[in-house]
């Protein structure tokens, strides 16, 4: 195995409730030094949405005041991240597979580190804490604050155009998770009713629909973010891996294994036989992490990056028309591209 294998795992990025207070602190300080600039793009005040560089995001704090992504969070990374030829990112649209990713990547990395075989090794990070606490986001307070320990492997929702300049000029590798649009309205709908601050009035799926399909939520269109890494997987093929969550549910082994190859991690023969690349993909499973995450003492607990983990879940509450709304305009904004969903 190569000897580049990232050696991370802190659990710095643990944001429990009595930290929120320093970690909201924090955030103003980053919300104030963008005050005049974020003030001056287009609004939806709906929404608390603000237009930047094409996409929509929060502004201020996410509107159920837990989540670091926001477009101040954006622009700070943007003007302060430098990144280094080795970083490793993992690039997504919300709810496409990035916590499954994050934990792919960052076992497949530290292998060595942390043996796989739970019976050597019962301490691997993946067993005790969250991919979210081994690999941060890019454009997390978390990171911003504190941006050594990510050691090289971080995440970041942020679409390719506006990722911080130095990402594409260092010439780093980036891989991107993808997954088809429906699944993704409804994980994300899910998920904004579990995380937003007053659940007494859950968001109607009437409403996070016409969002969506008009690309008014926090990170944008999903279409533009998705098409603007897959014409960059295109351009920049040994840059810029593009994924699909359904390719990964249905060939896991080989896409785990493309996966290695990527990010300098390939598996040698000997793991490939001695069972290795199951090891990780068991490890990574959703049977595995949802088990594991149970942590709710965190601001946004564990648990909620887990709901069923699997493909095609949306025909149970898209009506048909919502589905032949949402595979228009998919259609539409793939048309000349060699991109489909299965589901
Ligand atoms: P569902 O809501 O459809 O179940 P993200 O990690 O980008 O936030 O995406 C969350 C989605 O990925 C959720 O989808 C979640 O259940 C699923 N997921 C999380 N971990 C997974 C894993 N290890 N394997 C497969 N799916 C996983």
């Amino acid at each position: 195995m190569s000897s580049t294998a990232i050696a991370f795992y802190s659990p710095v990025a643990t944001i429990t409730k009595d930290e929120e207070k320093a970690r909201k602190a924090k955030m103003s300080i980053i919300i104030e030094r963008y005050k005049d600039k974020v003030s001056a793009l287009p609004t939806n005040d709906d929404h608390h949405l603000c237009r930047y560089e094409g996409f929509w995001y929060c502004h201020g704090f996410w509107y159920h005041s837990k989540a670091d992504f926001s477009v101040e969070a954006i622009m700070a990374s943007q003007e302060d991240f430098q990144a280094l030829p080795t970083d490793i990112f993992l690039a997504s649209y919300p709810k496409t597979g990035t916590t499954w990713l994050k934990a792919l990547a960052f076992a497949i990395l530290n292998r060595t580190k942390f043996k796989t075989n739970s019976g050597s090794c019962p301490t691997h990070p993946l067993l005790t804490i969250s991919p979210h606490d081994c690999v941060p986001f890019l454009e997390s307070e978390s990171f911003l604050n504190n941006p050594s320990y990510a050691n090289g492997l971080m995440a970041t929702h942020i679409p390719y155009t506006s990722l911080p300049k130095s990402i594409i000029s260092s010439d780093c590798r980036i891989v991107y998770i993808c997954r088809n649009p429906k699944d993704v309205l409804i994980s994300f709908w899910h998920f904004l009713n579990k995380v937003r601050d007053d659940i007494s009035t859950p968001t109607k799926l009437d409403d996070a629909f016409e969002l969506f399909s008009k690309g008014m939520n926090a990170g944008g269109s999903f279409w533009d973010h998705m098409t603007g890494y897959y014409m960059a997987s295109l351009e920049r093929p040994n840059k810029v891996l593009f994924l699909k969550y359904e390719d990964l549910k249905k060939d896991t082994e080989n896409e785990v294994k493309k996966l290695a190859k990527f990010i300098g991690n390939p598996f040698t023969e000997e793991e490939e036989y001695d069972g290795s690349v199951q090891k990780i993909i068991g490890l990574c499973g959703f049977e595995n992490l949802s088990k594991v995450n149970k942590d709710t003492s965190k601001v946004l607990s564990d648990d909620i990056y887990f709901r069923k983990g699997i493909v095609g879940d949306s025909v149970n509450y898209l009506t048909t028309e919502m589905i032949q709304i949402l595979d228009k305009i998919t259609k539409e904004k793939c048309d000349g591209l060699d991109l489909s969903f299965e589901a």
